[in-house]
C-alpha cells in the first residue's frame, strides 16, 4: 500500500505468477504428483550392491532433462546486468510538449523496472570493466508500456544503426581466440576506432571516468536518441531525455576498478540489491531537452546525429520529474534476464525522430528478443503492460494467453476488438512532412567527427584529464599491433596536441610534432554548473 495504488497493480500482477515455499510444501514432479526421494535414482541392485540406473526413472528423467535446458541464449550486447523495481512521477508536468500523462499528470505514480549493464561483457563478466553502461528503463504505464533504453554516456560510437554488429564485433573477443574478455585494450577495438571517425567524441567519453562508475546509484542516464513530443495541439518538439542521480555522478579510479573486478566481480550488483535492501533508495531527476520542430536546423550540428550532445548552454536540461528504485527483484532470471526492451515501445505523446540509429534499434530490439525469449515474450509478467492488452495474435511457442472469442481477424461480424479511435487513446502518428530522394545519404553535418570531441576534452579538469591519459596510455600500450597504436595517437591530435603527445611518449610510437586540427577552445559547462530548479514535491 505504501508504495501507491498504481504500483500496487503491477506487483499485484507478478505476484499472480509468484510461489512463496514452505515446510508445507512436498516435493513434486512438474505434473504434480509428490515424490519420494531427491536422492535417488531407480536401480537394478541391493543394499550390498549398487546396480545400474534404470533409464525408465520418469522422475529422474525429468528432474535431469528440465535442468538440460535451462540456459538460454544471453542478450547479444549488455549480457551482464542487473536491476530493481521502482517508481516514477513528474512534479513539473510539460503539457505544453506532451499530451503524455506519465509526463504532465503530477498525481501519477507509474510503476518501473530498471535494469543496468555492462554492454561488452559476457553475462559472468565483471561488473567494474571499463565499459559504457546501459541504464534501461520500463514504465508501466496506464496507456502501455513506455521503454526509454539508455546508457550512462549522451552519446554513441554510431551514427546509423547499419553500423552496430561492426562496432559491437570489434569490441567483442576477439574472434579466434575469444581474447581479451575484459572489456578493454585490443587490437580490433582500437582498430576500428581510428577507421571509423565517427566514434571520436565516445570514446573519448569511454576513456573518461565516465566508464567506471562507482556505483549504478551514482551514475546519469541518457536516453542518447532524439525522441520527439506531440503536445495535444498536435505541436511537436525534438526532445533528449536525461536521469541525474541524487547521489552525483561519482567513479572508481582505475586501480580500485582493476581490483575489484577480481576481488568482486558482482561489485555493483551488491551495492544496488545491499541499499534497497536496507532502505536507502537511489533516485534520479529526470530532465528534458527540448528543441521546437521549426528550430531543427539552427545549430551547427545535426540534432539527429547521437554522436552529439546537444549542448546545455544552447539548449538547457529542465528536470521534471523523480524516479525511486525501492524493491529488489523476486527472482533473477524471470525478472532481470527474461525483461525485454525495446526502443520501439512508445506511448501516445511520444514519438521518434529521423535519428537514424535510433531507426534502427528500433527494428533490433524486438528482433533479437524473439530468438532470446521467443516470439511470446510480451507475455512474460515482467514484460506484460499492466493496462489490458488485446489483439488478434494467436500461437507461437510457448503462447499461453487464452483469448475467449469465436473469431481471430479483423474486420469480423461481432464488431470484436476495433481499433481504437483518438479520443479513446490511440496512438496516431504525426503526420510528418517527408520528402527528398532515397539514397544512402546522411545530412553534411553529421560529417563533423572532431568539434565535440574537443569539447568534451576542454571541459575536463586537470585530474579528469589525467585519467583520460592514462586510459589511453593502458588501452594503447596493451595492443600489439604498431600500425594500431601509432595511428590512434595520430588521431588523438586531430582532438589535442598535448594529449596526443604524452599518450604517444608513454605509449612508445611516434610522438606527433604538429597538431591534426586546431583545437576550437570552446568548453561544454560541467555539471556542477547546471541548476536543478528546486527539489520533488
Ligand atoms: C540491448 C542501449 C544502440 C541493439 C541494449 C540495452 C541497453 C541498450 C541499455 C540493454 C537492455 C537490457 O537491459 O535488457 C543502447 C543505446 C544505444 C544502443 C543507448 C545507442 C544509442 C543499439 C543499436 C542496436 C542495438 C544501434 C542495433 C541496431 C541492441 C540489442 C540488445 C541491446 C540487440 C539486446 C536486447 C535484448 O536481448 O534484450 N541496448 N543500445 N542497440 N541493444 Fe542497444
Amino acid at each position: 500500500a505504501a508504495l501507491g495504488s498504481r504500483e500496487g497493480d503491477k506487483l499485484k500482477d507478478l505476484a499472480h505468477n509468484t510461489k512463496d515455499m514452505t515446510d508445507k510444501d512436498r516435493l513434486t514432479t512438474d505434473y504434480g504428483v509428490k515424490q519420494s526421494t531427491a536422492d535417488d535414482w531407480l536401480k537394478a541392485g541391493s543394499n550390498d550392491k549398487t546396480g545400474p540406473l534404470l533409464l525408465e526413472d520418469p522422475f529422474a528423467r525429468e528432474r535431469i532433462m528440465r535442468f538440460d535446458h535451462e540456459r538460454i541464449p544471453e542478450r547479444v550486447v549488455h549480457a551482464r546486468g542487473a536491476g530493481a523495481f521502482g517508481k516514477f512521477r513528474v512534479y513539473d508536468g510539460i503539457d505544453e510538449f506532451t499530451s503524455a500523462p506519465v509526463l504532465t499528470d503530477t498525481s501519477r505514480e507509474t510503476p518501473v523496472f530498471v535494469r543496468f549493464s555492462t554492454v561488452l561483457g559476457s553475462r559472468g563478466s565483471m561488473d567494474t570493466a571499463r565499459d559504457v553502461r546501459g541504464f534501461a528503463v520500463k514504465f508501466y504505464t496506464e496507456e502501455g508500456n513506455w521503454d526509454l533504453v539508455g546508457n550512462d554516456i549522451p552519446v554513441f560510437f554510431i551514427q546509423d544503426a547499419i553500423k552496430f554488429p561492426d562496432v559491437i564485433h570489434a569490441g567483442k573477443p576477439e574472434p579466434h581466440n575469444e581474447v581479451p574478455q575484459a572489456q578493454s585494450a585490443h587490437n580490433n577495438f582500437w582498430d576500428f576506432q581510428f577507421n571509423h571517425t565517427e566514434a571520436t567524441h565516445m570514446f573519448m567519453w569511454a576513456m573518461s571516468d565516465r566508464a567506471i562508475p562507482r556505483s549504478w546509484r551514482m551514475m546519469q542516464g541518457f536516453g542518447v536518441n532524439t525522441f520527439t513530443l506531440i503536445n495535444a495541439k498536435g505541436e511537436r518538439h525534438f526532445v533528449k531525455f536525461t536521469w541525474t542521480p541524487e547521489l552525483g555522478v561519482h567513479s572508481l579510479v582505475w586501480d580500485e576498478a582493476l581490483k575489484l573486478g577480481g576481488q568482486d566481480p558482482d561489485f555493483h550488483r551488491k551495492d544496488l540489491w545491499e541499499a534497497i535492501a536496507n532502505g536507502v533508495f537511489p533516485k534520479w531527476k529526470f530532465g528534458i531537452q527540448a528543441i521546437p520542430e521549426a528550430d531543427e536546423h539552427k545549430f551547427d550540428f545535426d540534432i539527429l546525429d547521437a554522436t552529439k550532445v546537444w549542448p546545455e548552454d544552447l539548449v538547457p536540461t529542465r528536470y521534471i520529474g523523480e524516479m525511486e528504485l525501492n524493491r529488489n527483484p523476486d527472482e533473477f532470471f524471470t525478472q532481470v534476464e527474461q525483461i525485454a526492451f525495446c526502443t520501439s515501445h512508445i506511448v501516445p505523446g511520444i514519438g521518434f525522430s529521423d535519428d537514424p540509429l535510433l531507426q534502427g534499434r528500433n527494428f533490433s530490439y524486438f528482433d533479437t528478443q524473439i530468438s532470446r525469449l521467443g516470439v511470446n515474450f510480451e507475455e512474460l509478467p515482467i514484460n506484460r503492460p499492466t493496462c489490458p492488452v488485446m489483439n488478434f495474435n494467436r500461437d507461437g511457442a510457448l503462447r499461453h494467453t487464452i483469448t475467449r472469442s469465436t473469431v481471430n481477424y479483423w474486420p469480423n461480424r461481432f464488431s470484436a476488438c476495433p481499433p481504437a479511435t483518438a479520443a479513446e487513446g490511440a496512438y496516431v502518428e504525426y503526420a510528418q512532412k517527408v520528402a527528398g530522394i532515397k539514397a544512402r545519404l546522411r545530412s553534411t553535418k553529421f560529417q563533423d567527427h572532431f568539434s565535440q570531441a574537443q569539447l568534451f576534452w576542454n571541459s575536463m579538469t586537470p585530474i579528469e584529464k589525467h585519467h583520460i591519459i592514462a586510459a589511453f596510455a593502458f588501452e594503447l600500450d596493451h595492443c600489439e599491433d604498431p600500425v594500431v597504436y601509432s595511428r590512434m595517437v595520430n588521431r588523438l591530435a586531430d582532438i589535442d596536441f598535448a594529449l596526443a603527445q604524452t599518450v604517444a611518449e608513454r605509449v612508445g610510437g611516434d610522438v606527433p610534432t604538429e597538431p591534426g586540427r586546431p583545437n576550437h577552445g570552446r568548453r561544454a559547462p560541467a555539471l556542477s554548473q547546471i541548476e536543478f530548479p528546486g527539489e520533488a514535491p
